[in-house]
């Protein structure tokens, strides 16, 4: 049985040596919910001292990058390379974020351009995708999730399904300002997605983890991760503090799934 998916992104937030005190306290954490397969996803700027942290007591904590930009090297002032995350030792590579499109123009093939180049550097690329306010208002959001996926996935072979997951995460349930989703409409997106993967990669598509988040806190977490469809949950705010994210730990129990 594969192990429910658990991890924050930590945004823009969180210095150094807070981000330090973050991870230690979760390693402790974690070791009481083995049910949980967990990750998170610092600032650039704190991953080797983190991979280090993790390396010292051997914690099964996956780490992740926020972005990535697809060449080796190059004139690209301000961007991180996928062999200077491989050098550090990061697991997993955050990709298409709201926030990036939103705040930096990130489009569909750039995140294909950037999976691509994430899985051939063995990393496992977390691709996000989310409809806007609008998009639902207007009843596209299956549209607009299914060019974001496909785009996202193009030239993605079979062969990697399993080292790619997916996450759903509404743009208008994201962060202070957004609205948590019904879970209703959550497994019928997640269905929806299963569907598109599956006719995409066939049966095989069946295997892509599809996580959700936006606004997952503790009140709904539990709604959420018991949904067919629903493998894992990607939590912002209400996993910044660890006693919090150890309380959403709780909340779930156990999965089955
Ligand atoms: P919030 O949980 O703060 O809404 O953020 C979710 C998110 O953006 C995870 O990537």
């Amino acid at each position: 049985m594969k192990k429910f998916l658990l991890g924050t992104n930590w945004k823009m937030n969180k210095t150094l040596a807070e981000g330090l005190a973050y991870s230690a306290a979760l390693m402790t954490i974690i070791g009481k919910y083995p049910q949980f397969e967990f990750f998170i996803i610092p600032p650039y700027t704190h991953l080797w001292k983190i991979k280090e942290a993790l390396a010292a007591q051997k914690s099964p904590l996956k780490l992740g990058a926020q972005n990535m930009h697809e060449q080796d090297s190059g004139q690209f002032t301000g961007e991180i390379s996928p062999l200077m995350l491989a050098e550090i030792g990061v697991d997993i590579i955050e990709l298409g974020h709201s926030e990036r499109r939103q705040y930096f123009n990130e489009s569909d093939e750039a995140v294909n351009r950037k999976a691509r180049a994430a899985l051939k550097h063995g990393f496992t690329p977390l691709i996000c995708i989310g409809e806007q306010q609008a998009d639902k208002d207007y009843g596209v959001s299956k549209e607009m999730l299914a060019k974001q996926l496909k785009i996202a996935l193009t030239d993605v072979p079979a062969a990697a399904i399993g080292q790619f997951w997916i996450a759903y995460e509404p743009v208008w349930a994201i962060g202070v300002a957004g609205t948590p989703a019904a879970a209703a409409y959550v497994e019928e997106i997640h269905d929806f997605l299963r569907r598109v993967l599956i006719d995409r990669y066939g049966p095989s598509g069946a295997a892509v983890p599809l996580l959700f988040g936006g606004s997952v806190n503790i009140d709904n977490a539990r709604d959420y991760a018991r949904l067919a469809n629903v493998d894992g949950l990607f939590i912002g705010r209400s996993a910044w503090e660890p006693e919090l994210f150890e309380a959403i730990m709780v909340a779930l129990g156990t999965i089955t799934k």
